[in-house]
C-alpha cells in the first residue's frame, strides 16, 4: 500500500548508515512501488557536492549493497531522480536557506529529518530546524543509538531533542525492532491462545537471548571502544528483546499502548549494583589468533578495559516472572552468527516412564531473529521401533522463509521502520521515558565494573566466549544454548 507524499531530509547524508542502510532500504520500497512519486529525498551534509555527485555517490553504494538482479536500470535511474543534495554546515545559522527554499516548495508534505549523524550534533540539528521555521509541530525528527553513554546524557539528549520536537514527532530507532521476527514475536503470543497461559513462572524455567557475532568490531574500533557490548547491543537491543518477551499484552497494538508495558518491564529489572552486578554479570574479551588480531589491537587500544563480549542474569521483580532469570549474552568474535530467543520450560514434574536412558529434556521454544528467522519448538517424542520405550527431542520447525518465502518478501530492518516513520506509526520506536529506563538499570553495572577496577577475561575467537560465563551458567545447572 503506497505511502502518502513525503520530504524526507536525511543529514549525514553521505555518511555510513545514510549509504550502507537507508537508501538501499528507500530503494526497495520505491522499487516496489510503495513510494509515491512526488516523494522527494534530500540529502544534508558538510561535504560539498552537487546533486549530480550525490546521486553518483548513492547509486554506487545501491550497487554495492543491492543485489544485481533486484537493480533494474529504469528503476535506478528512477529513484536517483528523487534525490537531490544540500551542502549545509547545521552548525552555522545561516546554513539553512537553501533547505528552507527547498522544504517550501511543498509546504503540506508529511516532513521527516533523519539524523544519522553523530549525538552530538542531534541538539544543533534540532534548534537549526527550529530558528529555521522547520520544525511546524508536525515534523518528525528520526534519531538512532547511540542515545546517549548513561542516564544523565540520555536525559540531556532528550531534552534537547524535545525542545524542538513533541514526544509524538520524535522517532527513536533499534533496528532490532525492526526485524520481522522480532515482530513475529508479538504475533506469536498475542495471536494465538497456545503460549500466554504458560508464559509466566509457573511454566518457565528460565529464558535466554544470544546475539553471538562471528565478526569482530574491525575498523570500528574507535567508535566500539568508548562503548563496548553493553552500550552497542545491551542497552538497546537485547533490552528491547527482553521487554517484547516478558511485557503483559497490551490493550491494543500502537506506540503508547507498547511502549507502556514496555516501560513497566524495564522498571520491574532487578537493580543490579555492586557485588551483586559482579556476581551476576561476566565480561569478555577476545584475544589474538594465528589469523586473526585480538580486541585490543583492533581498538588501537593495547589498555582497553572495553567488553565485547557480556552475560548478564537479570531478573524481572514482577508477579509473572518472579524467580525466572532472562539470560542475556551477546559477542563479537563469536563461534557463530546466532541472534536468538529461547524460552526454555519447566522439565515434567514427573516420569511416567520409570528410568530411562534418554533424560526428560525441557521444551524450549526458540524465535531465531538470523540467520534462517524462524521457530522452532523442542519435544520430547518417542524413539521410533518396536523395541524398549526410548524418547528423544525432535524439533518442530518453522522456517518462515521456507514455509513463506514464496509468497511474502522478508524486508530489512530500516525498510519497515522508515515506511512506519511517513505512517506516523510509533509501535516499533522507543519513546524517551524506556530509554532513560533502560540506561537507570544499566548505570550501577557498569559503574560496578569500573570501581572493581578488574579487566574483562579474554577468550579466543572463534569460542563460545569466556569461561566464567559458562560457569555462570553452570551453577545453576543450567546451560547456554549451542551456538
Ligand atoms: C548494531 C551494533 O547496532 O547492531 C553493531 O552497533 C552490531 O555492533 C549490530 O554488529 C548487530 O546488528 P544485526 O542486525 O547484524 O544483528
Amino acid at each position: 500500500i503506497p505511502v502518502k507524499p513525503f520530504d524526507l531530509v536525511i543529514f549525514g547524508a553521505t555518511g555510513d548508515l545514510a549509504m550502507r542502510k537507508l537508501l538501499p532500504a528507500l530503494f526497495r520500497r520505491h522499487a516496489v512501488a510503495q513510494i509515491p512519486e512526488e516523494a522527494r529525498i534530500v540529502g544534508v551534509s558538510m561535504s560539498e557536492h552537487s546533486t549530480e555527485e550525490f546521486r553518483e555517490l548513492a547509486s554506487n553504494a545501491l550497487t554495492q549493497h543491492i543485489p544485481e538482479d533486484e537493480l533494474d536500470e529504469t528503476l535506478l535511474a528512477s529513484f536517483l531522480d528523487r534525490l537531490s543534495y544540500i551542502a549545509n554546515d547545521v552548525t552555522d545559522v545561516n546554513g539553512w536557506t537553501e533547505l528552507v527554499d527547498t522544504m517550501a516548495l511543498f509546504p503540506d508534505r508529511i516532513r521527516v529529518f533523519y539524523l544519522a549523524v553523530g549525538p552530538s550534533l542531534f541538539g544543533a540539528i534540532s534548534r537549526g530546524l527550529a530558528s529555521a521555521g522547520l520544525s511546524d509541530g508536525k515534523a518528525r525528527l528520526v534519531v538512532e543509538k547511540p542515545l546517549g553513554h548513561d542516564l544523565d546524557s540520555a536525559k540531556k539528549l532528550n531534552a534537547e531533542i524535545g525542545d524542538v520536537f513533541n514526544e509524538d514527532c520524535t522517532y527513536r530507532i533499534d533496528h532490532y525492532l525492526g526485524k520481522e521476527t522480532v515482530q513475529n514475536l508479538m504475533a506469536l503470543r498475542f495471536a494465538n491462545a497456545l503460549f500466554e497461559p504458560i508464559w509466566n513462572a509457573q511454566s518457565i524455567d528460565h529464558v535466554q537471548i544470544t546475539a553471538a557475532e562471528s565478526l569482530g568490531v574491525g575498523t570500528r574500533g574507535g567508535y566500539y571502544d568508548n562503548s563496548g557490548a553493553m552500550r552497542d547491543m545491551v542497552q538497546n537491543h537485547l533490552l528491547q528483546l527482553l521487554c517484547l518477551i516478558a511485557m503483559e499484552p497490551p490493550h491494543d497494538f500502537n506506540g503508547d499502548a507498547v511502549r507502556d508495558e514496555k516501560l513497566k518491564v524495564l522498571r520491574s529489572l532487578k537493580p543490579l549494583a555492586g557485588h551483586d552486578a559482579l556476581e551476576n554479570t561476566v565480561r569478555g574479551q577476545y584475544r589474538a589468533t594465528e589469523t586473526s588480531p585480538s580486541y585490543v589491537d583492533e581498538a588501537g587500544n593495547p589498555q582497553s578495559k572495553t567488553e565485547c563480549y557480556v552475560a548478564i542474569k537479570a531478573e524481572i521483580g514482577n508477579w509473572r516472572w518472579s524467580g525466572v532469570p532472562f539470560y542475556l549474552r551477546t559477542g563479537k568474535k563469536l563461534r557463530s552468527q546466532a541472534t536468538e530467543i529461547a524460552i526454555v520450560f519447566k522439565k515434567p514434574p514427573h516420569s511416567v516412564f520409570g528410568n530411562l536412558s534418554t533424560p526428560l529434556n525441557p521444551n524450549v521454544l526458540s524465535i531465531r531473529l538470523q540467520p534462517d528467522e524462524g521457530l522452532q519448538i523442542e519435544l520430547m517424542t518417542k524413539e521410533p521401533g518396536p523395541g524398549g520405550f526410548r524418547l528423544h527431542s525432535t524439533p518442530l520447525d518453522v522456517t518462515f522463509a521456507e514455509k513463506l518465502g514464496d509468497e511474502f518478501e522478508m524486508p530489512d530492518a530500516y525498510e519497515r521502520l522508515l515506511m512506519d516513520v511517513v505512517r506516523g506509526d510509533q509501535t516499533l520506536f522507543m519513546r524517551g521515558d524506556e530509554v532513560e529506563a533502560a540506561w537507570q538499570w544499566i548505570d550501577p553495572i557498569m559503574d560496578a565494573w569500573e570501581a572493581s577496577g578488574v579487566a574483562p577475561e579474554t577468550y579466543d575467537s572463534g569460542s563460545v566466549g569466556p569461561t566464567a560465563s559458562v560457569e555462570m551458567m553452570a551453577k545453576t545447572g543450567r546451560r547456554w544454548r549451542k551456538i
